[in-house]
């Protein structure tokens, strides 16, 4: 045959380090997850997050740290996304379909580990927004029910809608047999989620550092309160949230720890935004 019908452009080009979009999933105008092969060789520890993109228009990548939302257990790997109107990775990521390609750096890295605190009785996750991102992966990894006797998934947003993929993912793990299964069938009572709204009316209401400084979270939940002996907490938000946050453990006399230091509470931004 001719040597010209050995053309190496009948196969489908590949990006380098490209991962294969298996699923995706729109929850409101400005949120959607989806879902891609895994890399075999990568290996991460629930709550560190990746580089991913798309290439550019000049063929340089666009990437952005997105953290991890499966657990480490999945043989695939799911992303719960922003989609910014101009933004220059999310306004073509948004658009992504089963079967297209992403770039993904398969070198994790990250605070929000379970390795960076220290041992305790209650877990707290504390996010607002896409920051629920690394606490669906922890939510999922049988680990943290190892360490921790309870968990209690704290959620804000604006509006009720973008608490869904939160709220789903949690009620189907507070209802998973196999969970049940494994640590009782009282196990529900050992995720607790208290979502709240602070811009549209919703069953719980108010931001995350109210609620904590005022108690309500704690009366809800009939919780004894923050100690710096039995409760651990990893915080995920804006920097305005994280730094907020941050006084309102402090002041219940919890300190920040990290990989090489692990002490009572870790923080990491769920973007890097406008400021404070
Ligand atoms: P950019 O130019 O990156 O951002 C434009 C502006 O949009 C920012 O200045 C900020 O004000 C706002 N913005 C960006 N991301 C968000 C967000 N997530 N929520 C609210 N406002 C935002 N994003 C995710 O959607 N999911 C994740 O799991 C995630 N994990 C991250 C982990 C880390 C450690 C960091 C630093 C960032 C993470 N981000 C995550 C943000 C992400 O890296 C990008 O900023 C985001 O995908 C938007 O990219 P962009 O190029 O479209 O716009
Ligand atoms: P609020 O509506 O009262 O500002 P944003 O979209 O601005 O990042 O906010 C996401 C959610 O986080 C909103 O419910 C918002 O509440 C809440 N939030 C924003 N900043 C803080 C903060 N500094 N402390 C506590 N909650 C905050």
């Amino acid at each position: 045959a001719p040597a010209q019908n050995v053309s190496p452009n009948r196969e489908k080009p590949t990006l380098p380090d490209a991962q294969t979009v298996t699923a995706v999933k729109h929850w409101t105008d400005s949120l959607f997850s989806f879902r891609v092969t895994r890399p075999a060789s990568l290996r991460f520890r629930s709550g560190e997050f990746v580089m991913i993109g798309l290439p550019g228009d000049n063929g340089k990548p666009i990437l952005r740290a997105y953290s991890i939302a499966s657990p480490n257990w999945d043989e695939e790997l799911e992303f719960y996304s922003i989609k910014v109107p101009d933004g220059p990775l999310t306004s073509k990521l948004q658009h992504i379909k089963e079967g297209d390609q992403i770039i993904l750096r398969p070198k994790p890295v990250g605070t929000l580990v379970l390795d960076a605190l220290l041992p305790g009785k209650r877990l707290w996750f504390l996010a607002t927004g896409t920051g629920l991102a690394p606490f669906a992966s922890l939510m999922r990894d049988p680990e943290t029910y190892e360490r921790y006797e309870q968990v209690i998934m704290m959620h804000t947003c604006r509006t009720a809608d973008e608490l869904n993929y939160g709220r789903e993912l949690v009620e189907n793990l507070r209802e998973d047999p196999l969970l049940a299964e494994m640590y009782g069938a009282d196990f529900h009572e050992r995720l607790q989620y208290y979502p709240t709204t602070t811009r549209e009316d919703s069953p719980l209401m108010g931001r995350i550092t109210d609620n904590m400084t005022t108690g309500k979270v704690f009366a809800d939940l009939g919780l004894p309160g923050i100690n710096a002996e039995e409760d651990r907490a990893m915080i995920c938000g804006s920097l305005a949230f994280n730094v907020d946050v941050k006084a309102v453990l402090e002041g219940f006399g919890l300190r920040e720890g990290a990989n090489s230091e692990p002490k009572e509470f870790v923080v990491e931004k769920a973007f890097v935004g406008d400021g404070v």
